[in-house]
């Protein structure tokens, strides 16, 4: 018998996420009858003492939540329970902090709205405290296994394309290359979805390889039929041309951060061709948006579904987008399945087929 059930935000914000708060919390109030739970800030709401928490309702989650970007509950990519950060650098297992956590506040289910790596450690935490684990995947690097599309992807994909729709009228002004570099994680997502939809002539992703040389011929076959200017986007894991990463930091006991790729090609198309070239660093712009209308939509229906679950006594199970319908899928399967971008996409043929120098060879 459900009553209480808790949500939480984990990993790098996106566009959309308190759309998809705002859906548990109307479907769970409403239609079931039940208390919401906000977790604050990740999964660090349950580890620490006093917990951090607010019962949600209704009213607290108006139609101005839905057009939010960020998360209303804060979230966290640095604070794994099995790994807490203690705040003195050092670090513990605290997972049966978060696990007893779960229990002083009644919970009955917990919703983990989350990437690839939180995906994981919810799945171990629920494991070990047999807790009542539904998740939704949010990413904007649409890499988590067998779902077509994450809340944020669609939103970042349009911020990526609008950023080259400002980039082409001063790169045509000005004769120039433009280079622009964006997230994804080891996925190309978004630099293959904006690249086309931006019109960009190269695209590079972690997941082929390329040569500066092919780059450059296209630069200059463009200009030998009059095109004054070049764009290139460029994904932030791919690689330099000898396979070496462009890694700038690496966290102690975290995941590296990338960067530098987008300069690393700069420097070396302007060495090569003689193009006055340009780099943009997209960043975290991608993240902070205003959540789109696919967006918006992806994160209600995957609220409503993930509290449906609940109600069904469904556990261990992440809602999925698949044809078009909101399925459900056992999380370990989309864990097991990182969604880089494979070489049968129709977006790596329509890219080639538009002639945009995608690299391999
Ligand atoms: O996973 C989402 C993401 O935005 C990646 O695309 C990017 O590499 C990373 O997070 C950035 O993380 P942080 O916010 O810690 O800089």
């Amino acid at each position: 018998m459900i009553k209480r059930i808790g949500v939480l935000t984990s990993g790098g914000d996106c566009a959309g996420l308190n759309a998809t708060v705002r859906a548990i919390t109307h479907h769970a109030c409403q239609t079931y009858g039940w208390e919401v739970i906000g977790i604050r800030n990740g999964t660090s709401g349950l580890v620490t003492r006093p917990l951090e928490f607010q019962q949600l309702v209704p009213s607290m989650c108006d139609s101005a939540t839905l057009r939010s970007g960020g998360t209303m509950l804060g979230s966290t990519n640095k604070a794994d329970p099995f790994d807490f950060p203690n705040g003195d650098g050092t670090r513990s297992d605290r997972s049966a902090d978060l696990i007893a956590g779960y229990h002083e506040l009644g919970l009955d289910a917990l919703i983990g709205i989350g990437g690839d790596g939180s995906m994981k450690i919810l799945r171990d935490l629920a494991q070990q405290g047999n807790l009542n684990l539904v998740t939704i995947p949010k990413t904007i690097d649409n890499d988590l296994g067998h779902t077509e599309i994450a809340v944020g992807y669609s939103t970042a994909l349009d911020v990526a394309t609008e950023a080259l729709d400002r980039l082409q009228p001063t790169a045509a002004s000005h004769q120039r290359v433009m280079v622009l570099e964006v997230m994804g994680r080891d996925a190309g997502h978004i630099a293959l979805g904006a690249g086309i939809s931006g019109g960009a002539d190269v695209i590079i992703i972690p997941e082929i390889s390329y040569t500066l040389t092919n780059i450059c011929k296209k630069i200059q076959n463009l200009a030998s039929v009059g095109r004054n200017f070049a764009i290139i986007i460029v994904a932030e894991a791919a690689r330099k041309e000898n396979g070496e990463s462009a890694t700038i930091v690496s966290e102690p006991g975290g995941r590296p951060r990338y960067g530098g790729i987008g300069q690393y090609l700069g420097e070396k198309i302007e060495k090569m061709t003689g193009a006055e070239t340009r780099v943009t660093v997209l960043g975290h712009v991608q993240r902070g948006a205003r959540p789109n209308a696919l967006d918006r939509l992806v994160a209600s229906s995957f609220g409503v579904s993930a509290v449906d679950l609940i109600a069904q006594g469904k556990f261990d199970r992440m809602v999925a987008w698949q044809h078009r319908q909101v399925v459900d899928i056992p999380i370990q399967d989309a864990i097991d399945h990182y969604q880089a971008v494979s070489m049968d996409d129709v977006l790596i043929k329509t890219a080639k087929s538009l002639g945009i120098y995608i690299g391999d060879a």
